[in-house]
């Protein structure tokens, strides 16, 4: 029987840096002469993924720069620690000008909006897109985020109770139109139906809304959902609402649970498990031999700067890493808040890191794993990965941009279609189409 398709997507965002610190500095990042400042790179990205068969190109989001380390911005301005971030949504719709099938994924935060704007934002989206639009729905990671709209940070029971009634409030407000609500009858002079838009009179314990919606009903289902979250309440959301999951796995151990009890919710919540993909994060390094590869990921961690790191992962654990030694084995620490991460205190052969091999690993690639060799060496990694792990496919991050995105489309890509391990072509021309082509 043949195996299933890997899902491939690419990480991206609107900034100097991804998950990898050392992008802006790097030599090949500076010799393209392409800034991530300018939006044409966000095209040609684009068109390079689609020319990939890449299910989608993906952008995260933060809204902030972070304060937690120190107490001060200055790490994070010093080391472009995912700052500056501009806004990935309206990028969205100029990539999807340049391009016909690929989908596109941002993250937009409940925690901060109204579900009417969101709502009507991303039926806009999947409406210009022509269904290539998904909503990373994350629920805000820090209290620097919080702090920029005037609020204290919520506890995340309680921000996933509030982002399940928000979901809840979009897709009645999605719904709000019927099919054939839009009649569009000249000569009577009727463009709607009135019998069938309607209020959705929505009266919760977070929001209000009247309804209905002034964006017509999708022609394609509503913008794909995707989720980020791996606490309890996190995975219980991705079970419910997601298409895709975007997840950082580096031990194989912890990856296969995180699997296995995701598609165990999905189940639970009434939908078949190969409606939501997860996605897991990796840092492809690919050389012409392995040694090329090797040199490659020491020239690129060796810019990773530990302070960078510490800043970071400081902001994403919501917590001060200045105030720990920096040898300490992050899995024996019992603070609350260190507890998100604990799937990064271990290497992927489950080894415990200390404090600062953590934070190189941060500052290197958020603890997403690195692959490193030739084409072919790389995609044996990703087929044991996903053997491992049961599915579903990668998020793959560059380490430097452009070049790399081209490089694992290239060489790593028909390598994979090779080995029948990933799509010739697209079946479809949606998000969620190519999510669900699987074989
Ligand atoms: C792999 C991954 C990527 C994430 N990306 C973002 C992001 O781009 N923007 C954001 O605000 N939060 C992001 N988050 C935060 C989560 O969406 C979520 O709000 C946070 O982790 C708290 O939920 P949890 O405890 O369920 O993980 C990410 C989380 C994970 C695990």
């Amino acid at each position: 029987m043949p195996k299933p398709l890997m899902h491939l997507a690419q990480f991206l965002v609107h900034g100097p840096t991804y998950h990898s610190l050392a992008m802006w500095r790097h030599p090949k990042t500076a010799a393209a002469g392409f800034d991530w400042s300018r939006p044409e790179l966000y095209q040609h990205i684009a068109r390079v993924c689609e020319r990939g068969k890449f299910d989608m190109v993906f952008f995260a989001d933060l809204n902030y720069v972070s304060d937690t380390f120190t107490g001060s911005l200055a790490p994070a301005l010093r080391n472009a620690t995912q700052a500056p971030e501009h806004d990935p949504i309206p990028l969205l719709s100029f990539m999807a000008a340049a391009t016909t099938h690929i989908g596109l994924g941002a993250t937009y935060s409940v925690s901060h909006q109204h579900p009417f704007h969101a709502a009507r934002l991303w039926a806009t989206l999947d409406h210009l897109t022509r269904g290539r639009a998904g909503w990373n729905v994350v629920t805000t990671l820090n209290h620097n985020q919080s702090a920029n709209y005037g609020e204290e940070m919520r506890p995340t029971d309680e921000r996933y109770d509030r982002a399940h009634e928000f979901m809840e409030v979009c897709r009645k407000l999605w719904a709000s139109w019927d099919e054939g609500a839009v009649v569009m009858d000249r000569a009577g002079g009727v463009f709607a139906d009135p019998e069938k838009v309607h209020r959705i009179e929505h009266e919760g314990r977070f929001f209000r809304s009247r309804g209905p919606l002034n964006v017509v009903r999708s022609a394609y289902g509503g913008p794909a959902i995707l989720q980020a979250g791996t606490s309890g309440k996190g995975r219980d959301f991705a079970a419910r609402y997601a298409d895709a999951v975007f997840a950082i796995q580096p031990y194989l151990a912890g990856a296969r649970e995180l699997y296995e009890d995701i598609k165990r919710g999905v189940v639970a919540a009434g939908r078949r498990p190969q409606d939501c993909k997860l996605l897991f994060g990796v840092q492809p390094i690919v050389g012409a031999s392995r040694a090329e590869a090797a040199e490659r990921q020491a020239e690129h961690n060796e810019l990773v700067p530990l302070e960078g790191g510490l800043a970071i992962l400081s902001g994403h654990l919501d917590f001060d890493l200045a105030t720990l030694p920096l040898d300490t084995i992050m899995a024996h620490r019992t603070e609350p808040k260190l507890q998100r991460m604990q799937t990064r205190y271990r290497s992927m052969t489950g080894e415990l890191l200390t404090l600062r091999q953590v934070a190189l690993n941060h500052g290197q690639s958020v603890g997403l794993p690195q692959m490193v060799g030739t084409p072919a060496d790389i995609a044996d990694q990703l087929e044991a990965y996903f053997d491992a792990v049961g599915g579903d496919g990668f998020m793959i991050s560059p380490i430097h941009s452009p070049g790399a995105i081209e490089e694992f489309v290239d060489l790593v890509v028909p390598e994979l279609q090779r080995r029948g391990r990933f799509r010739r072509d697209y079946a479809g021309t949606t998000q969620r189409d190519h999510l669900l082509q699987d074989t």
